[in-house]
């Protein structure tokens, strides 16, 4: 156990809880209705058989309904720090009548309460730049996946310095900022912009999958690299 560890996860966690009610919304407005074309594009990759499929870091649940588009008969498990967001999960699962192939629990994606080899694919979108030990991370997902099985992830990840002067770049430094300002919360936009200034390379990601035990890693960017698709192999 790590204190400092423990108080930025605690901090994570507190900061999406805030948010929950409007993170739909804004990420809708700040990437135009991108990230559900992104989810839907990623979801495409799962092998239409699994049964079981872990989305870790799930928030409302998005990318967890997209799985379950493509995996027609699995069973999805959301897992979040944030039981807010879990709270919107549950009830958009209700109104969708999929409650029944999915399960919400409030975890670590750090620490997955999950034996070894459980799941036939996991899926995550936006959350690792969160880890506070990506490599960990990472090896968790490898950890819980069965032989064969399959990770799809998708992150914003550090753009080459120039990126940040085309429009788009000038965009996420200095507009979504003020917008969550005004629409949301100053504090959690502003976090979003440092974090993807902060992050690292798509090319280092892609490393770490392979270090950790994933092998047939690709990686993809979209549209004009704001968000960056991953998928490997264990
Ligand atoms: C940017 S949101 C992404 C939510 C969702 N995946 C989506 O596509 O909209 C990041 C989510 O990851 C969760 N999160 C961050 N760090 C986490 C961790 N270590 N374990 C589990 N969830 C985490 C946050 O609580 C938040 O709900």
């Amino acid at each position: 156990m790590n204190p400092l560890l423990d108080r930025k996860r605690d901090a994570i966690a507190k900061m999406f809880s805030e948010i929950a009610s409007r993170y739909d919304l804004m990420n809708h407005l700040l990437s135009g209705w991108l990230d559900v074309r992104w989810r839907k594009f990623a979801a495409e990759w799962l092998p239409a058989s699994a049964q079981i499929v872990i989305d870790v870091g799930t928030g409302t649940g998005d990318f967890a309904f997209a799985a379950l588009d493509k995996c027609k008969g699995a069973t999805v498990i959301g897992i979040d720090l944030s039981e807010q967001m879990l709270k919107l999960a549950r009830k958009k699962a209700a109104n969708m009548g999929k409650d029944s192939q999915c399960q919400w629990l409030l975890a670590d994606g750090l620490s997955l309460p999950f034996r070894d080899e459980i799941a036939d694919a996991v899926v995550s979108a936006f959350v690792i730049r969160n880890f506070e030990d990506l490599t960990e991370g990472l090896r968790e997902i490898c950890r819980v996946l069965k032989r064969g099985g399959v990770a799809i992830i998708l992150e914003f990840c550090q753009p080459p310095q120039s990126w940040w002067w085309t429009p788009i770049g000038l965009f996420v430094r200095y507009a979504v900022p003020l917008l969550g300002r005004f629409l949301s919360d100053a504090i959690a936009y502003s976090y979003l912009t440092a974090s993807i200034q902060t992050f690292v390379p798509a090319e280092e990601v892609a490393e770490k999958l392979t270090l950790v035990g994933f092998r047939k890693v690709a990686w993809l960017p979209l549209t004009f690299s704001v968000a960056t698709l991953f998928r490997a192999v264990k």
